[in-house]
């Protein structure tokens, strides 16, 4: 590795720092990155695949990349001064951004990922940015416990020796959920397990299903969002923005995520796991990685209610 590889492998974080050998964004469409390859190396392939790390220096071909701008699937790659696909020590790679309608539309819960690991790295940028969400008073009330790598085996081998079921701290859905909310939820979850072929009659294929939520539906990563138990639904409210914050910039990075409320019947174990004070209460867990787009149950799209059914211009 010369020195521009090792300086790429450090290369920093955030936009805010962009490293020397960064190209500047050329607009808000594309943005020029430079990709250090050394001169007798192989050149990149050009099938790149969708380069989903942030600022992690990928291996591509005989390079490495250096990326740091907020970008999507790389479209092209390319000789910086002739344009052309070549083998010299200086790549322009032109990637997709994503803007934030994107996002939002590309967002949505995730209940099978692939093993790839995520990095801590980008697990501390996504929440330092999410943390950019508002909330009441500035009070930025959550507090989050992350499980990656190694702590997820060791988290689901603990759970294995905890009751299976603790009664919640909270109500998750209000006693004789009132219409039209009551069929919402209904129709998600026909929807749902009808993308896996499960009927009403199959008990145990949903409780299955519904078991998957244990493993994070096999994610390797993972958060849980506690709250002071001082704080009431304003701050609850808070916790959300966050969340949805943290949600859509994984979106942005290629990273898929399920918030699960499922933890609350598992405060208990949870709670210790992550040494939580006793004044923090569990709202949800998060599970993170990247979505197995094989999997039936991920084709999912759930429903919106149309606009005048829950908006009124007055
Ligand atoms: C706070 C919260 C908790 C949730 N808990 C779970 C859960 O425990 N298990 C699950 O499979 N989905 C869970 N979901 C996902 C919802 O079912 C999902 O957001 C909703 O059906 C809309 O679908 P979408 O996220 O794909 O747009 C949760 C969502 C939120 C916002």
């Amino acid at each position: 590795m010369n020195t521009d590889h090792a300086d790429a492998a450090r290369v920093s974080h955030t936009l805010h720092h962009p490293h020397p050998l960064l190209t500047r964004a050329v607009d808000h469409e594309v943005v020029g990155v430079r990709a250090c390859v050394r001169p007798g190396d192989e050149s990149p392939a050009l099938d790149l695949g969708v380069l989903t790390g942030l600022v992690n220096p990928r291996r591509i071909g005989g390079g490495e990349v250096a990326q740091t701008m907020r970008c999507g699937p790389i479209e092209h790659v390319s000789d910086c001064r002739t344009g052309s696909p070549g083998s010299t020590d200086e790549f322009a790679i032109r990637v997709a951004t994503m803007n934030v309608v994107d996002a939002v539309y590309k967002r949505k819960s995730i209940r099978k990922f692939r093993p790839d690991p995520v990095s801590d790295d980008d697990l501390r940028t996504l929440l330092v940015d999410a943390a950019r969400a508002p909330s009441g008073g500035n009070v930025q009330p959550w507090r989050i416990y992350v499980v990656n790598g190694a702590s997820m085996p060791r988290l689901k081998e603990f759970l294995a020796t905890q009751p299976p079921l603790d009664a919640p701290e909270y109500e998750i859905y209000p006693a004789g959920l009132t219409e039209p909310y009551r069929t919402n939820r209904f129709a998600l979850g026909e929807q749902m397990y009808a993308t896996i072929g499960i009927p009403r009659e199959d008990k145990e294929g949903r409780r299955r299903q519904f078991a998957a939520n244990n493993d994070f539906f096999d994610a390797p990563a993972a958060l849980f969002c506690f709250v002071d138990r001082q704080m009431g639904s304003p701050q609850w409210s808070d916790l959300g923005m966050f969340l949805q914050t943290f949600m859509l910039l994984a979106v942005e990075r290629g990273m898929a995520t399920c918030p699960q409320e499922y933890w609350s019947v598992r405060h208990k174990a949870v709670g210790t796991f992550v040494n939580a004070p006793e004044n923090e209460m569990l709202f949800c867990g998060m599970a993170i990685g990247y979505a197995d787009d094989s999997a039936a149950i991920n084709t999912l799209e759930s429903e919106r209610m149309p606009l005048d059914q829950w908006a009124s211009f007055v």
